[in-house]
């Protein structure tokens, strides 16, 4: 059964919306794996490189790690009737690598055993299951024979997704096969802000490549055993120069190779773009191309995932300023100035800025031609403050949803063919390196008790939902 959470003014309201999404729009909320479950030693599951990275000292913050998780493992088909009571659609949710293929080896049919169940009660409260095959959680023995920074790996994850795809390939309704590499490649093997905590250009290059090797030979093997729509999601960013100068425009060009056309152009063009190619050849790229991988990563995708939090605004390195040799995870555009707009800011620290959504989503779609779109994250982390009775009052991240649900919009009514929206995250969760300290869920989650409470943005998405559009 279901239970209603809207107020009582949405369910007696009768004012048609100002604005109507397609019919069949897909309203969805995601989570990840590591950072929702706990559990991390059930049912034979192994350490990951997140395992282990939050064991290394002020790694992340406060020392916290996958434990207790938002209990996610146990808990899920509480949360399944959470989903239920607020209209979602879909559930973005991520299979953990070394729950399925424990130190990346032979197959844990009882670590599959839990997304059957967390599948199959999705279909039975009439959701579709959305799942990521790789949302950075790297079996760690896999890390201690080279990680991605080795050809081997994307064998290796193309073995662990036909294990996934053999049991749930008649039910998963989307399919993704990784979540932003370039989080997995530049911060977890360039700056070493996340696992495996590496700091080497030459690895990161590799681990680039080997991602999308590994994406390539994951979507044929989800083409042998579903016909359920699949894909990639990737972090991108309009990136804007502060300046025409021919310094500032080639700071935006660098980085916005590094950051979106590295990945783009191999999945949706067939091969990286020749400036990626001369910029990364210093690191070793050319090199690492064999024959056919082009092909291979370049075969037809049904859909692109977007995960959208804000703009870039960047200026050339201050003139007279050497690098200084601190890992960076802007390799070869090291020194780039990162500046801020002005707009308001989320507890990350990020700009609140909308109108970037509308702006990413047209070029994709005129760049990219032909591929459909899903918004696969967006969302933003806030204090929200707990009120006497219970409530979380998080008008800000009211006011962020309905604005970049405001800019989803006019990229439709651009002609964008945008096919759903994923808010980042239904539960409050572990924010990877920043621990638990920065909330992004619809719903609360104490974590001493676990107990959920859904925020007042929670039930605005509800009503969002149930209406197929926003409020007048
Ligand atoms: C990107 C990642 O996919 C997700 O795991 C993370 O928590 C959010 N964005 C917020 O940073």
């Amino acid at each position: 059964m279901t239970m209603s959470v809207l107020p009582s003014s949405v369910e007696s309201s009768t004012a048609a919306p100002s604005l109507q999404f397609p019919t069949g729009f897909v309203w969805g909320a995601a989570t990840a794996s590591f950072q929702v479950e706990g559990s991390t030693a059930a049912d034979g599951r192994t350490d990951s490189i997140w395992d282990e990275f939050c064991r290394r000292p002020g790694a992340v913050v406060n020392g916290d790690c996958g434990e207790p998780g938002a209990d996610h493992y146990r808990r899920y088909a509480q949360d399944v009737e959470l989903m239920s009571s607020l209209g979602l659609g879909a559930y973005r949710f991520s299979v953990a690598w070394p729950r399925v293929r424990p130190s990346g080896g032979s197959l844990n049919e009882a670590g599959l055993d839990f997304y059957e169940r967390l599948v199959d009660t999705l279909l039975a409260a009439g959701i579709q299951p959305w799942a990521t095959l790789y949302h950075w959680d790297l079996p760690q023995a896999l890390e201690e024979q080279g990680g991605w920074t080795s050809r081997d790996t994307a064998y290796r994850f193309a073995d662990y997704v036909t294990s996934v795809v053999e049991r749930l390939g008649d039910r998963v309704a989307g399919w993704m096969t990784l979540n932003e590499p370039w989080c997995a490649a530049f911060l977890g093997y360039a700056s070493g802000r996340h696992a495996p905590g590496v700091t080497s250009p030459t690895a990161t290059v590799a681990a680039v490549h080997h991602l999308l090797l590994g994406h390539g030979l994951a979507m044929e093997r989800l083409r042998a055993g579903t016909s359920a729509p699949a894909g990639i999601t990737l972090n991108l960013f309009p990136v804007r120069a502060q300046s025409a100068s021919a310094e500032d425009t080639e700071a935006a060009r660098r980085v916005d190779a590094l950051q979106n056309r590295i990945f783009l152009d191999p999945v949706l063009r067939g091969g990286y773009p020749a400036d990626v190619l001369q910029d990364l050849a210093p690191y070793g790229l050319p090199q690492l191309i064999q024959d056919g991988d082009p092909e291979i990563i370049g075969a037809p995708v049904d859909l692109l995932g977007v995960n959208y939090y804000r703009a870039l605004l960047v200026a050339a390195p201050e003139p007279g300023t050497e690098h200084d040799g601190s890992p960076s995870e802007w390799i070869g555009a090291e020194g780039v100035r990162f500046l801020e707009s002005g707009s308001p800011r989320t507890s990350m620290g990020w700009e609140v800025q909308p109108e970037g959504l509308t702006e990413l989503l047209v070029h994709l779609h005129s760049a990219y031609p032909r591929v459909p779109l899903y918004v696969t994250e967006n969302g933003a982390a806030y204090p929200d403050e707990m009120t006497p009775s219970e409530t979380v009052l998080d008008h800000d991240r009211i006011a962020f949803l309905d604005g970049h649900l405001r800019a989803a919009h006019a990229a439709i009514e651009h002609g964008v063919d945008l096919r759903g929206y994923f808010y980042w995250s239904l539960l409050d969760n572990l924010e990877w390196a920043e621990g638990y300290s920065k909330r992004f869920g619809l719903v609360h989650v104490d974590f001493e008790t676990q107990r959920r409470i859904v925020k007042e943005s929670g039930r605005w998405y509800a009503d969002v939902i149930s209406r197929n559009g926003l409020p007048a």
